[in-house]
């Protein structure tokens, strides 16, 4: 197989300007991150993607058509970061829009399609984000991400195509086969606890919607933000605890969505930096079978509430991946019977359970397994089949 009919595979690993800075985005910026995640290790842990978000370009298109880049905030131009990026390794993201304009009102691509996808391969780029605003409403946006796609396809180099309309207009079924490499299922997520919980139960039960070549996108993560966004709407004050930026990161782990940072990666704690650069966490995820992860309703069932769930994801080779997780404001035990994984008693098996959090080997269990959870928290294990 050549390098581009690997595209997608896995989820992408990467950092997003949005989150943290929307508008307030520039040159200089973009080479710190790029600098960050060598220094810091986030190239290490797998990141790779340094995408730069809506509001880089002038609001009208030159003479010719193209779209320009804002010369005060990109004085070098987009080839030159392109270059200083791929100098380190990484691979570079821009972004774009499926309507005539941006979210932000600047030049969307529709009707430019080819054009830009020219444009955005000859500046070297790796990966487009595809916003949805501005889009005619009697134009399909099924046809409006074939377009694209096919124009990525064509443009002599191997751009990551990520949809981004927001879940809208039954999008997972039409997606996979438009030739795009993740789709976003969710509205924008905020830097609050409320929000990571809302777009977490959504996706639940949708596991057949996510896969190698075209994964589900719950958003970008706002691990470490901290209410650090300058925008008011995705989260100014507050933010969320260490506790539930965990919980965040081990929902979109398992679930099979990129992991885009969203955080100011040069001046984040290292608790955050801890949960964004967990290997056992970022190795579930980026499995190279890529399936979503199932739901099991804890027991005993009458217990039950949609706020305390396990998922799990077979992985490669056997392997389980289970998450146990308490989206509820009290302590509460998580009871897994192991016939609910398809492993019955008299298999003999015992599982041998490893905490990807604490990185300690839990031993061996038969039968079952009821650990507590504290509230807004989770618990990860990777589980080994021992008879
Ligand atoms: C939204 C999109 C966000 C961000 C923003 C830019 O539609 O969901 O992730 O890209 O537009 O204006």
């Amino acid at each position: 197989m050549n390098a581009s009919t690997m595209l997608g595979l896995a989820p992408a690993l990467g950092w997003n300007s949005w989150n943290t800075f929307t508008w307030d985005i520039n040159e200089q910026l973009i080479r710190e991150v790029a600098d960050t995640f060598i220094s810091e290790g986030y190239k290490d842990a797998g990141y790779e993607y340094i995408v730069i978000d809506d509001c880089w370009s002038l609001k009208e298109r030159d003479a010719d058509g193209r779209l320009v880049v804002d010369p005060v905030k990109f004085p070098g131009g987009m080839k030159a970061l392109a270059d200083y990026i791929h100098a380190k390794g990484l691979k570079f993201g821009m972004y774009s829009c499926a309507g005539t304009h941006t979210c932000a009102g600047y030049p969307g691509s529709f009707e430019h399609e080819f054009q830009d996808a020219r444009q955005f391969a000859e500046w070297e780029i790796d990966y487009l984000k595809y916003d949805y605003c501005f889009k005619p409403r009697n134009i399909p946006g099924e046809l409006l991400y074939k377009r694209m796609s096919l124009a990525l396809k064509n443009s002599g180099r191997d751009i990551l195509f990520s949809a981004c309309n927001w879940g809208e207009d039954n999008v997972p079924r039409w997606i996979r086969s438009s030739g795009a490499h993740m789709y976003r299922s969710t509205p924008d997520i905020q830097d609050r606890w409320d929000s990571i919980k809302t777009l977490a139960h959504s996706q639940l039960d949708q596991e057949c919607y996510t896969g190698v070549f075209c994964h589900n996108d719950m958003d970008m993560l706002v691990v470490g933000m901290y209410g650090g966004s300058n925008d008011e709407f995705i989260g100014r004050i507050g933010g969320c605890t260490d506790t539930e930026y965990k919980t965040h990161f081990s929902l979109w782990s398992l679930m099979g969505s990129p992991l885009m940072i969203g955080c100011d990666i040069r001046k984040t704690s290292p608790a955050a930096k801890e949960i964004l650069q967990n290997k056992d966490l970022i190795a579930i995820n980026q499995d190279p079978e890529g399936r979503g992860a199932y739901r099991i309703k804890p027991e005993p069932q009458w217990f039950h509430t949609d706020e305390v769930f396990i998922l799990v994801k077979a992985l490669a080779g056997g392997d389980l991946a289970i998450g146990f997780f308490n989206m509820s404001e009290t302590r509460r035990e998580v009871s897994l019977l192991f016939w609910d994984l398809g492993l019955p008693y008299a298999s003999g098996y015992s599982l041998s359970l490893y905490d990807c959090w604490s990185h300690q080997e839990l031993g061996l269990h038969k039968e079952r397994f009821s650990p507590v959870v504290e509230a807004h928290d989770c618990l990860v294990l990777r589980a080994k089949l021992v008879d």
